[in-house]
């Protein structure tokens, strides 16, 4: 495995269609992945509202639910659905690897920035 970001999960074919599981040694939060219709997703393990594990939380299709306070983020892209959280979560490409689950950050993912807002974020920001 040559890219430095790469993170080796190891096999995951025991995690069944709407199942997820914590890899808590990742960064700073650890990662969450998720099966859904058979494809694998992953997501930094940390609501970006108010620092709580999505992982306690209720997966449902491609919609996963923070405990807290009921914010979804899209298990494919990172995407919050809106208030609470003023913003996404970084989310991870799953590859597999002669059977070894792979994790890459999507480059293009929900970066937490600082100073940046979407018009809501100066209303629900709670950090
Ligand atoms: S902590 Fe997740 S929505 Fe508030």
């Amino acid at each position: 495995m040559s890219d430095p970001d790469a993170h080796q999960l190891g096999n995951l074919d025991e995690l069944k269609d709407g199942d997820l599981q914590v890899f808590e040694d990742i960064g700073d939060y650890g990662i969450v992945v998720c099966r859904v219709n058979g494809e694998l997703f992953g997501l930094e393990d940390n609501c970006s509202h108010a620092d709580t594990p999505l992982s306690e939380g209720r997966l449902r299709g491609y919609q996963l639910t923070c405990p807290l306070h009921g914010t979804s983020f899209d298990v494919r892209t990172g995407e919050h659905s809106g208030p609470p959280a003023y913003e996404g979560v970084p989310c991870f490409k799953i590859e597999l690897n002669d059977g070894v689950a792979v994790a890459l950050p999507q480059e293009d993912s929900n970066k937490k920035e600082k100073g940046a807002s979407d018009g809501l974020g100066d209303f629900f920001q709670t950090r």
